[in-house]
């Protein structure tokens, strides 16, 4: 039983306002509202055990230790590896980076190959860019089929012998589409290649297993799924950290170092976290996924389907509206509004929608590479959580309807 008005009281922003109307977020692939276990999560550290962890040796400084520690195993046990596998990040992006930089440039040389598609967010081309230019190694594009779906088809042709990383999107940011992670990573490893898998949208949404995906990396951000910002992990098999470099060198990783410039560092997953981290921020994603495995992750998988498929059939009912993707796997809907055959710049209609208190965000986000596929570089996205309802698309629905260049030029004017 999916209890959502109950759950929607877990969630103080929903009771909130946005232009003075009652708020409805429908923002939520950029961030999600926070649950109050979360928040009291943020509150007890800040109110009952503030000190710092790996250092101090007081009472205080062992209980922060130990709620730290404590988060570590509640993420291994959310996506099912070993708690030495996690590795606490400030998100998806620094994850990217950590692995470009700390297995890429050991391992890649001139012409190797490291392949993405044109679908992934900025996160996960940038950090590929900057290596290629490091090593002398090729970023190549992996083709999207006719719909923009990562295909294990176009992904195994893609393959040879110089590719080295295969790094990949599990859920679209822009087109909402879930790759089959499994059979691309048992193509992969048939090649010789790894396999990094950007989870920041897949994660928050349907139940993941890294044993059972076999991807060798799986980066995700606390902040999309209810959790602080700033706070992420970066999931590698133990094998992989080991022989992997730090991106960030300071306190907390190194066992020693001395004035001839040798340093040791510690083994994984402490030798990544160098600096203090957003301890607040770990203690309240470690709330986040108790919340999350609470309801069942089975159980927001299906209800954020059933809404996603009212979504988009009342969206297709609507005669002003292109929908890119109109067969999306979780509920992310890219669409732009037309008037007399012009499209709307999604920018004025977003500033419409919020005037009626709707939050949707509208531009590339920061794929910039997928207008190669969808011919345009600006849609408007509509993207779901548990906590979205019905109600909720209706009332988008029906100012949508009334969304016009006179309308929506009146808002900015
Ligand atoms: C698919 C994807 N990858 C990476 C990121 C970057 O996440 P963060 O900004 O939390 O590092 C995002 C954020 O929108 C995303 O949607």
């Amino acid at each position: 039983m999916f209890e959502i008005d109950k759950i929607r009281r877990d969630f103080p922003m929903l009771e909130r306002t946005n232009e003075g109307k009652p708020l409805i977020y429908l923002d939520n692939g950029a961030t999600t509202l926070k649950p109050d276990c979360v928040i009291a999560a943020v509150n007890n550290y800040y109110q009952n055990i503030t000190s710092n962890i790996h250092r101090g040796d007081y009472h205080l400084a062992y209980l922060a230790d130990q709620a730290y520690q404590q988060a570590r195993e509640v993420v291994a046990d959310f996506i099912n590896c070993q708690s030495k596998e996690v590795v606490f990040t400030y998100g998806t992006t620094h994850g990217l980076n950590q692995i470009a930089y700390g297995y890429g440039i050991k391992n890649l040389k001139k012409d190797d190959e490291i392949l993405i598609t044109v679908a992934e967010h900025a996160s996960n081309i940038l950090p590929w860019y900057r290596l290629a230019q490091l090593t002398g190694a090729k970023v190549r594009f992996i083709p999207l089929d006719e719909k923009g779906k990562i295909t294990v088809e176009n992904v195994k042709l893609a393959l040879n012998e110089r590719v080295k990383i295969v790094s990949l999107t599990h859920g679209s940011n822009v087109l909402g589409y879930i790759s089959d992670i499994k059979a691309i990573a048992a193509a992969v490893h048939e090649a010789g290649a790894i396999l990094v898998v950007d989870g920041a949208q897949s994660v928050p949404h349907i139940k993941t297993d890294v044993k059972e995906l076999d991807c060798d990396f799986l980066v995700f951000s606390g902040h999309k799924m209810g959790g602080p910002t700033a706070v992420g992990v970066m999931y590698g098999k133990y094998q992989l950290l080991e022989k992997m470099e730090p991106l960030l060198l300071g306190g907390g990783m190194n066992y020693r170092f001395d004035i001839a410039g040798q340093m040791l560092f510690k083994d994984a997953p402490d030798r990544f976290e160098a600096g203090t981290p957003g301890i607040e921020a770990v203690l309240g994603l470690k709330a986040a996924i108790q919340y999350l495995q609470n309801i069942g992750m089975d159980k927001i998988a299906l209800y954020e389907k059933q809404l996603k498929d009212y979504a988009v059939s009342e969206m297709k009912k609507l005669d002003n509206i292109i929908i890119y993707n109109p067969e999306p796997d979780i509920g992310i809907i890219s669409f732009n509004i037309t008037d007399q055959g012009r499209v709307l710049f999604g920018q004025d209609v977003a500033a419409y929608l919020s005037k009626h208190g709707l939050c949707l965000r509208s531009g590339n986000h920061c794929a910039k590479n997928l207008w190669h596929h969808l011919g345009t570089d600006s849609t408007i996205r509509c993207s779901l959580y548990f906590y979205n309802t019905k109600k909720e698309i209706d009332k988008l629905i029906e100012v949508l309807k009334t969304a016009t260049l006179e309308s929506c030029i009146d808002v900015i004017f």
